[in-house]
């Protein structure tokens, strides 16, 4: 690392940041307007070798949900060293600097491998599941869906009627990635080289009876004819359905497509209601699938800017060998929307490291579960429950999107 400099971006960097992420990647990173637009050079850290780009990592504006509340989360993105300048502490240097430097008190990322970022005091704090559905094994679905409830939209149209439902979602379930204006521009974007022989994106709505879109789900088709005749396929990319009566119609129409023999969708939840709606729930195929990892980075500002289910008063030990700031005794209480963390000389109720207080975050991993392995210790009997419920929430976290 001695001749290795790690320094914030510059604008004119967006096409150098790129090039080592897709090459780390392998993938095409070939820049685009909106991804130039979208780009935060002052959030973006680089590694340079002699006057080259050879690291990068960026951390993007945006908020998450989380139990209770939606609040500024780093969501961090583009982590990639050139692999001739891999092991030799690169990512460290910049993933280290990053956690210091980011003013949210949370940090969120999907890792391309679960081994990477542990080290960092990230956690998972999400689980997600992938459907492979065979679709003649789900059985038949109930829903009667009348005419005019279903519709198709126009990008222009969804860039207007589809950001407040995901704003409605994101106050029902943790996990969930705000959008901005260009954010869903770039999500939203269909670009034909990125379709992989399926067809053009259809955004599909829902409508109440008043004709007021309550529901939409994103997905491309793609034609596939066996020896043994049609046999189609679905690829949902995105649900976002808040209200009960949407949902069931979209996944309805969805699961008994003409022609169709499978539908596959990577982002549901551990929670998701889908298997309700089969006869066979087990045909679902479902597939535990890591998803969103956090870090957090500011631990009386992190508690205190989620919810907990339950009245809790407890002083936890939290020890954090990257930033120094964390480490210490925290006076946690809550009462609805009451919420107190402060630093104390208070004897502990329960010790713990930040990764695992970054797991239990966003309710869908309990403390128990470390408690089990001695990651989290009780100090006064009975307070391990007590946090653990408190830290729970009752509908399971999901990230809707790899960014
Ligand atoms: C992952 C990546 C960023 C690591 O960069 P790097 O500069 O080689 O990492 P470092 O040298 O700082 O490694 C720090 C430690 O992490 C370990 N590590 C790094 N990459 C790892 C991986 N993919 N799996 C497991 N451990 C890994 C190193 O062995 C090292 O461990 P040590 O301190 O015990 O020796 C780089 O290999 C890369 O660009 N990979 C492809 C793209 C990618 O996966 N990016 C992440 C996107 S989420």
């Amino acid at each position: 690392m001695s001749d290795i400099e790690v320094r914030t971006a510059e604008a004119a960097e967006f096409e150098a940041v790129q090039a080592v992420f897709g090459g780390a990647m392998m993938f095409d990173a070939t820049p685009d307007d909106l991804g130039r637009q979208l780009f935060e050079p002052e959030r973006t850290l680089v590694a340079v070798d002699g006057g080259e780009v050879i690291g990068t990592t960026r951390a993007l504006t945006r908020e998450l949900s989380v139990p209770g509340a939606v609040v500024d989360a780093a969501h961090v993105t583009g982590v990639g060293v050139r692999a001739t300048h891999r092991r030799r502490g690169v990512m460290s240097s910049l993933i280290g600097r990053q956690l210091r430097e980011v003013p949210e008190a949370i940090a969120v990322l999907w890792a391309s491998e679960s081994a990477i970022y542990g080290r960092f005091g990230y956690a998972g704090a999400a689980w997600g599941i992938g459907y492979e559905i065979e679709l003649h094994r789900v059985g038949p679905t109930n829903e009667r869906i009348r005419p005019g409830e279903l519709g198709e939209l126009t990008v222009d149209d969804a860039l207007k009627e589809l950001p407040p439902l995901l704003r409605r979602l994101q106050a029902q379930r943790p996990g969930v990635s705000g959008r901005s204006d260009l954010g869903w521009q770039k999500h939203l974007q269909d670009k034909p080289d990125e379709r992989n022989g399926r067809l053009a994106r259809q955004i599909l709505v829902h409508r109440d009876e008043a004709g007021t879109i309550d529901g939409y789900a994103l997905w491309r088709g793609k034609m596939n004819w066996t020896a043994t005749g049609p046999a189609n396929e679905v690829n949902l990319e995105e649900l976002v359905a808040p209200d009960p009566t949407a949902y069931r119609a979209l996944w309805q129409h969805l699961l008994t497509m003409d022609l169709s023999a499978k539908l596959s969708y990577g982002y549901a939840a551990v929670d998701e209601p889908l298997q309700q709606l089969v006869s066979t729930p087990t045909a679902l195929d479902r597939r535990l699938n890591e998803s969103l990892w956090l870090r957090i980075t500011d631990v009386p500002r992190a508690l205190q800017g989620r919810r907990y289910v339950v009245p809790i008063n407890v002083v936890l030990d939290v020890t954090d060998d990257l930033i120094q700031s964390n480490t210490g005794h925290f006076h946690l209480t809550a009462d609805g929307d009451t919420v107190t963390c402060e630093r104390t000389d208070a004897p502990a109720d329960l010790a713990l490291s930040i990764t695992e207080l970054g797991a239990v975050y966003l309710g869908g991993r309990p403390l128990t579960e470390f408690a089990a392995t001695g990651r989290v210790t009780e100090q006064t009997p009975g307070t391990l429950n007590q946090t653990t419920a408190a830290f729970g929430w009752p509908v399971a976290p999901a990230s809707l999107e790899i960014f």
